[in-house]
């Protein structure tokens, strides 16, 4: 068995936190969402991965390298166009040979990994498994609709009209019949050859089709409340460990994470919470579900449920809360009020000055 992992796509991000161009490589507890995917393949013992790669081509290449890190071997595919996620399949048709694949789209996150499907796949050997999820927005995805015993009776990508709000989640198992569907259709409104139509022209010839619904289920859509609650269900998982250093004054409680070269200092951070290496913590209070990465400055606030992506600084700011704060941000108080306020007041004025 193989995987094929997708991680191309335009290299343009239009979200309000532009880590990187590449939106596989937004962190989730300061680890690019890629990362969860590759490991939860190698977890399955699948190490031949194949990797679709586009305009950020590059930075996918620096973060992953040829894999050993993470116990694959990666081969890199190119893709020269977002022509779709069965044009990666089609282009993958070398690497891939007549095998069982996992195709995983590098930017969706599941929680609980894919081991149990993958054994589930090798033992029933259906020609295709897809993954569903309940979603409160169907249209934004692959929708997909299933019979009263559960077959999946048709699959409709974006549609208008969602004929359910089951999602067809990025990770799909394939036997080597999908390369003959991959084929067969014909590109989309959007100008892509859809994954999704090639499952429905297996399913249309009589293939075996097989889905299973899953929870746990994350992708990044730009909202930042869902990209909160990922990092919190990601950090409940966390394990304690302090490699930085923690001065006498400070305290650490509960599952928290200090990595090597980070520094806390006359500070407390209640976890969970992970202080990324190199990050400075000085007369601050860390509270759950906060994820500090690398060579963060949090000095004199409180900041708690928040994410503050590489480099950022928050100085003297009494209390952040459910924030996401971006590469290179400078957070500061503003300067003071003037100390006396000119007024010219007509008779009976009711006037609020904060003060
Ligand atoms: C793709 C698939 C869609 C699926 C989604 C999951 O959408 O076409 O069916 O639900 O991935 O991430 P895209 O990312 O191309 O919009």
């Amino acid at each position: 068995m193989k995987a094929l992992v997708l991680a191309g796509g335009a290299g343009t991000r239009l979200r309000p936190i532009t880590h990187t161009s590449a939106k596989q490589l937004v962190p989730v507890a300061n680890k690019p969402v890629l990362f969860y995917g590759l490991e939860a393949i190698a977890d399955a013992g699948i190490t031949e991965v194949g990797i679709i790669v586009g305009d950020t081509s590059q930075e996918i290449h620096e973060a992953v390298g040829d894999g050993a890190k993470l116990g694959l071997d990666v081969t890199y595919i190119p893709q020269r166009a977002p022509l779709g996620l069965a044009h990666a399949v089609l282009i993958a048709r070398e690497f891939l040979g007549d095998d069982d694949f996992v195709m995983y789209l590098g930017d969706n996150f599941i929680v609980g990994g894919i081991s149990e499907l993958v054994e589930e796949f090798r033992t029933e050997r259906p020609d295709a498994r897809i993954l569903l999820t309940h979603v409160p927005n169907p249209g934004a995805f692959g929708v997909a609709e299933l019979g009263a015993d559960g077959r999946v009776i048709g699959l409709e990508e974006k549609p208008v009209r969602p004929r359910s709000d089951l999602a067809l989640v990025g990770v799909y198992l394939f036997s080597a019949a999908v390369h003959e569907a991959v084929r067969a259709i014909e590109p989309s409104w959007r100008d892509e050859l859809e994954i999704t139509h090639a499952i429905q022209w297996l399913i249309d010839t009589g293939r075996d089709v097989q889905a299973t619904t899953i929870s746990g289920y994350w992708k990044d859509t730009g909202n930042v409340t869902d990209m909160l609650e990922v990092n919190r269900s990601v950090l409940e998982r966390v394990d304690p460990l302090v490699e930085g250093s923690v001065d006498e004054a400070s305290e650490v409680i509960g599952r928290v994470r200090v990595d090597a070269g980070a520094r806390v200092t006359r500070s407390r951070i209640v976890g969970p919470a992970i202080i990324g290496p190199g990050a400075v913590i000085t007369d601050s209070y860390v509270g759950p579900f906060t994820s500090v990465s690398e060579n963060c400055l949090i000095e004199d606030c409180e900041i708690e449920y928040s994410i503050v992506l590489q480099s950022a600084s928050v100085k003297g700011v009494r209390r952040v809360e459910a924030s996401l704060i971006g590469r290179h941000v400078e957070v500061t108080p503003a300067p003071r009020n003037p100390a006396a306020h000119r007024l010219v007041l007509g008779d009976h004025s009711k006037v609020q000055i904060s003060s």
